[in-house]
């Protein structure tokens, strides 16, 4: 985003003190929304609930309009308490009922990716005393009973992302405890030399006695703030746990269930646990060899989990408030607002559909909820990215950020540990979807939705909005209501539903008006098991921050292969025309109209609009309404032949816009000039009488607002918009 739009309003070095989220995002009038808030300033706080027209502050947008609006039954006063944010994940089994008085055996297998710090690695809760198998500062790797003496299970450290079969063994008879973490020989001759050699089991004291169980904790144990609960404490892997108590034998394949929490006890006890906080399946386990990189088939080479210490799923804090909606609330965007006497709030939005069954708009707004996710929490404006220089001066929202990693971290950061991001909730606080927070996605959308407020002033029409997650869970008829979708400025990450859903609506006449860049990008999969998260593989290529691990490039949700749609033979390109080009944040310049657009089949867009000598789009956020992401027409990829390319930007970026690095075969210095940094403006028509129009540049929010919508790039795009909700059929252009 561009560095200019952000910085000096609303500064403070105090935290922002109320923090909140609620569930879901995206609902009908008529339903209920919960709130979840926090604060650390605990007390009386204000809520009401106010519409968005729009959340941009800046001089860019037509400025902010958000009022407040009576909810019936909403109590206007809430208590907030301190909520706590718990991250770590880990796995626990009930083990209630269950005890030994002979012997308890213990397997599994272990591979750490933060060898040097002190992790929790497994606990066996019982009475009168617990096992716990933890791998000390440094690396290495014990056991202990109790308040016991830790034996060590192998001489030397644990290596760092090596695999370790681990064995315990309780004596309850004898009263010892013996050990030993082995490895398998690895394909380096070298790196076997001393590590692969077997570890003599270990064997020290343990308490003697009959034992009775309460659960096992894997990648955790209990809350030393309260025992009763378990925190995770594992940045690793675990594999094959499995647990002979007595003559009782349980096993665990942590190859079953991807897509959701339940660990699968195949014996015949059906000790079933469950996971917490969202650990990463569909990772590679022990004996994966690289034979096959699909996880489907054969599930036992990826029989592992990998947990994090900064995995956050799930909040859990206790609802403040609970709503249902009036059935006549106008479809739109929402928010809760929080305000307490010292002036700390926070504002917490949802997008609002028609109540069911009632009439719906012509057009809709799609919000970009898939890519809100994406970037929930993101760090890059302070922690920077190879695309993005980090900045000092923080907005309070992002200040928050940093100041409480606690929060979780977006898909475009790494773990703790070096992993990438692969999952993201909207089941805690997204300080970055607020209004006015961020220059990248929500804020910007709003723009776009107070322009389609005016055009439909214009126009004599409303609009409606609907959300990425809508089109996901119902398909074609979450946009068959709808002559016209109009998308956001940013929607870059579509499950495959969602982009069924987007070519089925297109093929029985929908009418697209892509206002974005870099959208239909990455793919994403959601899943039931583990509602309100998202799971994203950056695998092979494209711009990103991490990259998928060896063999991990598959979606642990749905088995799908993931990575850019490009490469999986759906091209941003085949349904919106232009598909992604080049990025750069330094400034934004304008397009020069395509003469021959004048005349043709097209010529009707170009009504009214008052270019600048045959320029359009030439002021604006960051100078111009081409900017920041830009696509670019091009047939190879897909773009339809009969598109009309309406106008181009090209040629006036700055050297910080470069090509997309997926179109390069090798290390390279960009090439400058380079013809296919472009961001191009298409029309065409689809099937029955249906059409797309696309703008190819995110950029292009910030231009709509200037001299009170009286621009060229407003009349262009209300040109559009007013012919696409003609219900005349576009007619078929000539072959
Ligand atoms: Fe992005």
């Amino acid at each position: 985003m561009a560095s200019m739009m952000w910085g000096a309003p609303g500064e403070t070095d105090e935290p922002k003190a109320i923090t909140a989220y609620c569930e879901p995002w995206s609902l009908r009038a008529g339903e209920t929304v919960v709130l979840r808030a926090s604060s650390h300033r605990p007390g009386p706080a204000e809520v009401t609930v106010e519409r968005i027209s729009c959340g941009d502050p800046t001089r860019w947008g037509p400025g902010w309009s958000v009022t407040p609006v009576p909810v019936p039954g909403l109590d206007p006063t809430v208590e907030l308490a301190h909520q706590p944010l718990v991250p770590g994940s880990y796995g626990t089994v009930d083990l209630a009922g269950l005890s030994a008085e002979s012997v308890v055996e213990l397997s599994f297998s272990l591979y750490l990716t933060r060898p040097r710090e002190a992790q929790a690695v497994l606990t066996l809760v019982g009475a009168p005393a617990s096992l716990v198998v933890e791998a000390e500062a440094g690396g290495r790797l014990t056991a202990r009973v109790g308040d016991g003496p830790a034996l060590a299970l192998r001489p030397t450290p644990l290596e760092n992302r090596r695999w370790y079969d681990v064995t315990v063994t309780w004596d309850l008879a004898a009263g010892t405890l013996t050990g030993a973490a082995t490895t398998e020989p690895s394909r380096s001759p070298g790196r076997d030399l001393l590590e692969a050699n077997p570890a003599a089991p270990a064997t020290g004291p343990a308490l003697a006695g009959r034992q009775s169980w309460s659960r096992l904790v894997l990648a955790g144990g209990p809350a030393a703030d309260d025992p009763t609960t378990d925190r995770g404490g594992l940045d690793g892997r675990i594999a094959r746990p499995r647990l002979g108590l007595d003559g009782t034998d349980l096993t665990w394949d942590l190859g079953r269930g991807m897509d959701g929490p339940s660990m699968v006890d195949t014996s015949p006890a059906g000790r079933h646990g469950v996971l917490h906080q969202l650990p990463t399946r569909a990772v590679t386990g022990p004996t994966w060899d690289g034979s096959t990189q699909r996880w489907t088939d054969d599930p036992s080479m990826w029989d592992a989990v990998h947990f994090h210490t900064d995995d956050l799923y799930d909040a859990g804090w206790s609802p403040t408030l609970s709503v249902t909606l009036p059935t006549d609330l106008p479809s739109g965007i929402y928010a809760f607002h929080l305000m307490n006497a010292q002036g700390d709030e926070d504002r917490v939005p949802f997008f609002v559909r028609p109540a069911t069954g009632a009439p719906t708009a012509d057009v809709a707004l799609l919000m970009s909820s898939a890519t809100y996710l994406a970037y929930a929490n993101h760090r890059m404006l302070f922690e920077g990215a190879d695309f993005i220089q980090s900045r000092q001066r923080l907005r309070p929202e992002h200040d928050y950020v940093r100041r409480h990693p606690e929060v979780g971290r977006s898909m475009y950061e790494k773990h703790g540990d070096g992993s990438g991001m692969m999952f993201s909730s909207r089941l805690r606080p997204v300080l970055n979807l607020r209004p006015g927070a961020d220059g990248w996605n929500f804020t910007p959308d709003t723009d776009i939705n107070a322009w389609l407020k005016h055009a439909g002033r214009q126009l004599g029409t409303g609009h409606d909005v609907i959300s990425d997650e809508d089109v996901h869970h119902e398909g074609l008829a979450a946009l068959a209501p709808y002559r016209v979708i109009v998308t956001c400025s940013h929607p870059e990450y579509w499950s495959t539903a969602m982009l069924d859903a987007l070519e089925a609506w297109q093929r029985a006449g929908g009418r697209l008006m892509y206002l974005g860049g870099n959208g239909f990008y990455w793919r994403v999969a959601f899943s039931d098991g583990w509602p309100g998260a998202m799971e994203l593989r950056r695998a092979e290529d494209g711009v990103r921050n991490w990259q998928t691990g060896n063999g991990e490039s598959y979606h642990a949700w749905g088995g799908e292969y993931g990575g850019m749609w490009r490469r999986l033979e759906r091209a941003p390109n085949e349904i919106c025309g232009v598909g992604f080009a080049a990025q750069g944040f330094e400034g934004a310049t304008w397009y020069t109209i395509n003469d021959e657009s004048r005349a043709g089949r097209a010529a009707w867009v170009w009504d009214g609009v008052h270019d600048d000598e045959g320029r359009i789009g030439t002021s604006g956020l960051g100078g111009g309404a081409a900017g920041q992401e830009l696509d670019r027409y091009d047939p190879r990829l897909g773009s339809p032949r009969h598109a009309v390319v309406l106008a181009s930007a090209a040629g006036t970026f700055g050297p910080d816009m470069v090509r997309t690095k997926e179109e390069f075969e090798g290390s390279i210095i960009y090439p400058t000039p380079d013809p296919y940094v472009r961001s191009d403006i298409v029309f065409y028509e689809t099937p029955n009488g249906g059409a797309v129009f696309s703008v190819g540049s995110i950029s292009w929010f910030g231009a709509l607002a200037r001299n009170g919508y009286d621009n060229d790039v407003a009349q262009l795009s209300l040109n559009v918009l007013t012919r696409f909700l003609d219900p005349e059929p576009f007619p078929l252009p000539d072959r």
